[in-house]
């Protein structure tokens, strides 16, 4: 099957080799190409050029895309989209002046989750996920990282990193599992942290490497959750059995996560909403990316990550939804894009770039992804007429999105 895309408005995120990510100063260039033409071939990126230069090609189809763009698909490196329930009950709390912290203190929060999917079959589980996962498919999402860690033991971690395994078979984006392995103590071990973590990594640590069921594993690094030494002994632990650390650090305090993320050669470090002068200062050199969240930090009312100190330091940023049922219960990555130009002052090539190209690389899938390159998957948004790319993010809420390809086909409704 090949497809022809002709008299593209702008066709953006060109990039001629498959670059691993872009950082600092590079992030304000968006390379696109004015008026062009995109041939896919078997769902790949086979040629792409200005119009003027399209060779006559005898293909299945022809897509006429005179006033539309078309972007690489967005890349959402941080989720927890499987997950049993939601958290509604929390949200009157919330909104009545309740903070994250309290109302975890009260048995809600990630506990609360983990009650829920305790009591929650394999199958319902899957259910309940693949609507998620569908939903954020037709937003424009064409790879996702997608966590456990509202299990808290072997048994409901292996339940929910098997729904994982079971939605990357079903779905056709490249879908990352990551073994969020310490993200709160369960009420059966207050005050033997220790041993939980000793317990949760021993039982399902080989289960895991048996049934490939991950390939990264994370940590919650933050004060009354895991201490930079819990951070340190997990990743360090899961290392062996090949995942790679991303860990979740300095969201509510800076307690020297970042450096032990960076030590461990982390994907990934996370959340960011605080950040010190000696946590840019080990980044700087690191392949580690920073991620920020700005759904969170919008639901939660807590800070935005400082985006452009992070950037005008020359590191890289990416960004991703947490889509949870706690702290960021949307996985829309378009409001992701509009909020992170609105609040973190990013301009909307920046915030582009952190959505695809770096998001890619925030899960190890930069070969596959995050750009329009020769030989990536057709992974891509084909958006509404707009005047300029500028409308993604300023027209917030608003969906310009006329269709998302997977593997060069169109996503049916
Ligand atoms: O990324 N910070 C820790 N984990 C999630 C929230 C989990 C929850 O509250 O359910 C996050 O914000
Ligand atoms: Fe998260």
């Amino acid at each position: 099957m090949q497809i022809l895309f002709k008299n593209i408005k702008e066709l953006i995120q060109v990039r001629e080799k498959a670059e691993v990510f872009v950082s600092g100063e590079a992030m304000k260039t968006l390379p696109c190409i004015q008026n062009a033409y995109l041939l896919i071939k078997k769902g790949v990126i086979a040629s792409f050029g200005p119009m003027t230069d399209c060779p006559e090609y005898e293909v299945d189809e022809i897509v006429d895309a005179t006033g539309k763009m078309i972007l690489p698909s967005w890349c959402d490196s941080h989720t927890h989209l499987v997950y049993a329930g939601n958290r509604e009950g929390e949200f009157e709390d919330q909104i009545n002046g309740l903070s994250y912290q309290e109302i975890a203190k009260r048995g809600g929060g990630i506990l609360n989750s983990a009650k829920v999917l305790e009591n929650t079959s394999l199958e319902d589980l899957y259910l309940q996920s693949k609507v998620r996962l569908e939903e954020v498919m037709h937003l424009g999402t064409g790879a996702i990282e997608i966590k456990s860690g509202y299990g808290l033991t072997p048994k409901s971690e292996l339940k929910m990193l098997r729904t994982i395994k079971r939605l990357r078979k079903e779905y056709p984006i490249p879908i990352r599992a990551t073994f969020l392995a310490a993200h709160a103590v369960p009420k059966a071990y207050e005050n033997k942290k220790k041993l939980f973590l000793k317990t949760i990594l021993e039982e399902t640590l080989p289960v895991i490497q048996a049934e490939n069921l991950a390939s990264a594993v994370d940590v919650f690094c933050e004060t009354g959750y895991f201490t930079p030494e819990d951070t340190a002994y997990v990743l360090k632990t899961a290392q062996a059995y090949g995942l790679k650390p991303k860990i979740h650090v300095n969201q509510f305090n800076a307690i020297g996560g970042v450096a032990i993320g960076v030590r461990y050669k982390a994907l990934s470090v996370d959340h960011l909403e605080l950040i010190h002068d000696e946590d840019l200062a080990v980044l700087k050199g690191s392949k580690t990316m920073p991620v920020a969240l700005p759904g969170c930090s919008f639901f939660l009312g807590i800070p935005y990550t400082p985006a452009r100190k992070i950037l005008d330091a020359g590191l890289p940023l990416a960004l991703a939804s947490d889509y949870n049922p706690g702290s960021a219960p949307s996985g829309n990555m378009n409001f992701v894009v509009s909020t992170a130009c609105v609040k973190m002052k990013m301009t909307p090539q920046e915030a582009i770039n952190s959505a695809t190209i770096n998001g890619a690389f925030a899960m190890g899938v930069e070969q596959e992804v995050g750009s329009i390159t020769v030989g990536k998957k057709a992974n891509l948004i084909l958006t509404k007429t707009i005047q300029s790319l500028t409308a993604l993010p300023y027209s917030f809420g608003s969906n310009l999105i006329e269709k998302v390809y997977v593997n060069g086909k169109i996503l049916n409704k």
